[in-house]
């Protein structure tokens, strides 16, 4: 999604605002552009290439200024054009924006009534003229032009303004998009994501919705919508520049798939100790509202909507409550029933993206007891807002591909049925020791499935050329085929379907030819000998297997069959286990495909727009 980096200072701004457009590529962007303020004048460069090209034409043309604003721009209204790149200029005013303005249309109407005429197709240039037709009414006020012009408009932004007449102050606004204000000595800056502006600060203040901001080199002035100034304490940011670099990889997602054995020991650090799991866990968590617990609902996108999938199954069978799950996009605008004692469940790597965000407030206005967050980033939007938080400790994530927020996420649910179930004595205090005695190995397990990676990467060879194939599993590995086919279509551009292998005679097996790749994921567990079965189905119609599974003589070898040898895992931990190879095949095809692996096209590391 669209970055926004802004920067007063004493300084020259340039390279900090370039720098920070770097450290934002990751979310996803397909132009970009930089405008500077210097004696009165505006600097602009624009590219529809990467910021790299932005940083080369920057350092040719200079843009010179003390004060500045940036942007990647992902494209929702008109085409990845230059015209379109934003920053947007208007006479006096320059604006970047993140989000959509839900009513553009109306208000470009009205605009081109008054005599307003537009370059591009972009809703943020409608904004930019609603601000400065304000601006016009309140005799050049701009901070009053600025909320009377968002009083107008329907929908989501995070926004960064400058004004030529004002080379003084920076403005910026949020509603429904993220956006920090990172605090300098003698500078302040604001970004979409505190990873922008780690080189300049670790001091954070995170704006909420419906506040703006007026930033000076040593001023910053918070304001809500009604215009009453806001105290806002900033804090400390744990992160560092040697998490969001690469290291020895070649890829973000590669290091992060080979993270993941220390980010799942981070996940239980502290949770779970000789004593069993720590009641404190999760920050809140009431013993009397758990007693009560009747349903459960998890929410999410994408990957996280994939990891509640697996958490249904950990909840019924380790709680007994009823849990269901759903898409956020679909769940916000359905009318769902509500019974009372139910907990809302929801899971975002990044905690800001925007169906989740929306399905979390409506979920509060229809009623549920309390709302639960699995997130990744401390201070993000479903953080702030849920009733108790679960953080997955995953680490920066940088690779568009989610990787070892998916396994932490996982990792959090099991502990959170665990707790769940011990809580509401539907476990026997002994099952509760044995599973949690399994779960402390899971990074020295983790570490050894990784060893898979010089025989995934040959198998992958054989992905060469292939347009299409299939993912199968049955029970708790199903939704982790559901993953494995996103992992290989998001990143390598083959399409790939996950299928319950029992579905597969009720219409997929049509497909099956030897052009089509199938994937099975098959653990040894309880389910083996139907997914056996599945398998024979597939081999009696020419098609080629590729087996990740514990070695036994139950599976058929010929050279139809290629098998992957996986370590005879704890069942309750095949579901994390079982995705690493996945990810590594999806990693090692894009390699093969020549895909951009850490930003695969038109996709977005944070969707913070619906
Ligand atoms: O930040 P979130 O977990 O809420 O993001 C949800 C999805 O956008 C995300 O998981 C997406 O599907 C990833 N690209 C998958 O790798």
């Amino acid at each position: 999604m669209c970055g926004i980096v802004g920067a007063i200072a004493q300084r020259q701004v340039a390279p900090i605002l370039l720098e920070g457009l770097s450290r934002l590529e990751y979310r996803g962007y397909d132009s970009a552009g930089v405008c500077t303020l210097a004696e009165g004048q505006f600097y602009v460069e624009k590219t529809i290439a990467k910021v790299e090209s932005l940083k080369e034409q920057v350092a040719t043309h200079h843009c010179p200024g003390t004060l500045g604003i940036a942007h990647t721009r992902w494209a929702t209204h008109g085409g990845a054009t230059l015209v379109n790149a934003h920053p947007h200029l208007h006479e006096n005013l320059a604006l970047v924006h993140n989000g959509i303005i839900e009513n553009f249309d109306t208000l470009k109407a009205e605009l081109i009534k008054v005599g307003y005429s537009f370059k591009s197709q972009t809703d943020t240039e409608v904004l930019l003229c609603l601000i400065h037709k304000c601006q016009q009414e309140t005799a050049g006020d701009l901070q009053a032009a600025l909320f009377k012009a968002l009083a107008q408009v329907r929908g989501s932004y995070a926004i960064a303004l400058i004004d030529r007449n004002h080379p003084d102050r920076l403005y910026a606004a949020r509603q429904g998009a993220p956006l920090v204000v990172g605090v300098g000595i003698e500078e302040n800056f604001i970004a979409s994501d505190v990873l922008a502006l780690l080189p300049v600060t670790h001091r954070f203040i995170y704006l909420d919705d419906g506040e703006v901001v007026c930033l000076g080199a040593s001023r910053i002035e918070i304001f809500d919508a009604q215009g009453q100034p806001v105290h806002k304490d900033s804090v400390e940011s744990p992160l560092d520049l040697e998490s969001i670099s690469k290291g020895q990889y070649r890829h973000f997602m590669q290091k992060e798939i080979f993270e993941q054995p220390q980010a799942l020991a981070n996940t239980l650090m502290g949770r779970l100790s000789d004593a069993g799991l720590n009641p404190e866990a999760i920050q809140g968590l009431d013993a009397a509202f758990l007693n009560q617990l009747e349903q459960i609902k998890i929410v999410a996108c994408g990957t996280s909507y994939h990891a509640g999938l697996v958490g249904k199954y950990w909840l019924e069978e380790l709680t007994g409550i009823t849990t269901s799950v759903e898409i956020a996009s679909e769940y916000r605008y359905r009318k769902a029933v509500v019974r009372p004692h139910s907990l809302f469940i929801t899971i975002s790597q990044s905690g800001e993206t925007a169906d989740t965000l929306a399905s979390l407030r409506l979920a509060k206005a229809q009623g549920y007891s309390k709302t639960l967050c699995i997130c990744n980033v401390n201070g993000s939007s479903l953080v702030r807002e849920s009733d108790y938080v679960f953080f997955t400790r995953a680490g920066s994530e940088i690779g568009v591909a989610s990787t070892k927020a998916f396994t932490t996420q996982l990792l959090c649910l099991l502990l959170l049925a665990i707790l769940i179930g011990k809580q509401r004595q539907y476990l026997k205090e002994s099952t509760v020791s044995a599973l949690l005695k399994e779960i402390a190995t899971l990074p020295e397990l983790t570490k050894q499935v990784l060893t898979c990676d010089e025989q995934v990467s040959a198998l992958a060879e054989q992905f060469a050329g292939k347009h299409h194939c299939l993912f199968l599993g049955r029970g708790i590995m199903y939704p982790i085929a559901l993953e494995g086919a996103l992992k290989l279509k998001e990143i390598s551009y083959i399409h790939a379907e996950g299928y319950a292998a029992g579905e597969l005679k009720h219409g997929p097996i049509a497909l099956i030819d030897q052009d089509m790749p199938v994937v099975v994921v098959a653990p040894d567990n309880a389910l083996i000998g139907k997914l056996v079965s599945n398998i024979e189905e597939v081999r009696a119609r020419g098609g080629r297997l590729y087996i990740f599974g514990t070695p036994q003589e139950v599976f058929q070898h010929d050279e139809q069959t290629k098998f992957v040898s996986i370590i005879n895992a704890p069942e309750v931990l095949q579901p994390i286990l079982y995705t690493i190879p996945l990810q590594l095949l999806a990693y090692h095809c894009a390699l093969i495909n020549g895909t951009d692996v850490d930003q695969p096209r038109n996709l977005a590391k944070s969707v913070t727009v619906e």
